[in-house]
């Protein structure tokens, strides 16, 4: 029945048991009804044959299921293979052509790049070279401004100075004392050279021209005593009395030999300082002498001016010093 199915079994079992009577058993009797004994025997052996056809039978259609699901198993397993392989197929087909627009992609984001961005940047690096020359040079005219700004400064305090030297305000505003004090401080700030002022506290003040004059007289002794003397001090004492202001500028530098005193009082002498002096002086009824014999002992420049509003017992005496 495994092997062959129902049917053959059947009649495997017929003939097995036709066979069994009439070719092993003895034949007599062969085609007469079984006896009880007999009858038995065939029963059991329908039976037994009956349970192993069965059994036969039944493994053979569970042999038959399982190769049936197991063909159409394969069946299935084919059909998915081939549908695997075509979708296979197609994703090797599609990734190909994902290469490929990658590819074209990426060549055109090269070109995009290099002619867009690229010419873009390579301006901006120009720019910013241009840029970077421009701060340069404007870090160098921020230089030269503040130089210049210092210069400016310097010039400002410079002009300020010699219009202040020139006329300074003092003298009009404050008087001769204020004038002298301020112009002395400076001096000695500028040259070293120690200056005495022998003024009154209350010298009044005098007339605006013999003011001048005599600010201008200690200006251009101080002066020369600073550039001819070598002296490292000077002594001013400005005294007024009987109708005239006596003023006094001395040194103790080296001195005016006589021959430069003769060389002094004629006409063509080169420096302006003395000569000025004497005919601002001569203008104002004044009088002006030099005392110096040259060894060393100093210069004593003196100057007497006429007061025309004069006062007396006011001035007071430059420390009883007399000209040489
Ligand atoms: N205190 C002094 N000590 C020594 N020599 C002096 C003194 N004062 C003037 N001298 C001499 O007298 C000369 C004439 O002086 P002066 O003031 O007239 O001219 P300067 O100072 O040379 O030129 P500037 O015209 O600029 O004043 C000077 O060149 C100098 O030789
Ligand atoms: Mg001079």
């Amino acid at each position: 029945a495994f092997f062959c199915g129902f049917g053959p079994s059947v009649l495997a079992v017929a003939v097995a048991l036709f066979g069994v009577r009439y070719w092993f058993i003895n034949p007599s009797h062969s085609f007469s009804l079984p006896d009880q004994p007999q009858s038995f025997g065939v029963l059991a052996f329908l039976l037994v044959s009956s349970v192993i056809v069965a059994v036969g039978e039944r493994s053979r259609r569970n042999l038959a299921a399982l190769q049936e699901s197991q063909e159409a198993l394969e069946e299935r397993l084919r059909e998915r293979t081939a549908e695997l392989d075509i979708a296979n197929q197609g994703l090797g087909d599609l990734t190909a052509r994902l290469l490929q627009l990658q590819d074209e992609e990426r060549r055109r984001i090269a070109r995009e790049l290099h002619d867009s961005a690229g010419q873009s940047l390579a301006a901006l690096a120009m720019n910013l070279s241009s840029l970077g020359a421009d701060i340069e040079r404007l870090a160098k005219s921020a230089a030269t401004v503040s130089d210049s700004v210092a210069l400016v400064n310097d010039m400002t305090r410079d002009i300020r100075t010699i219009s202040y030297l020139l006329h300074p305000p003092l003298l009009d505003e404050a008087g001769l004392a204020s004038a002298l004090r301020w112009y002395i401080k400076g001096f000695t700030e500028r040259s070293g050279i120690k200056v005495h002022l022998e003024l009154a506290d209350d010298f009044e003040r005098l007339p605006q021209d013999l003011e001048t004059a005599i600010f201008r007289l200690v200006q251009e002794c101080l002066t020369n005593i600073h550039r001819h003397s070598e002296s490292p001090i000077a002594a001013i004492g400005i005294a007024r009395s009987d109708g005239e202001v006596r003023v006094e500028v001395e040194d103790q530098g080296k001195g005016i030999s006589p021959d430069k005193k003769l060389e002094l009082l004629s006409a063509g002498t080169p420096g302006v300082g003395i000569r000025g002096l004497r005919e601002r002086l001569r203008q104002l009824g004044g009088t002006l002498e030099i005392a110096s014999n040259g060894h060393g002992r100093g210069t004593v420049v003196a100057a007497r001016l006429p007061v025309r509003n004069s006062r007396t017992n006011v001035a007071v005496a430059a420390g009883g010093r007399s000209a040489h």
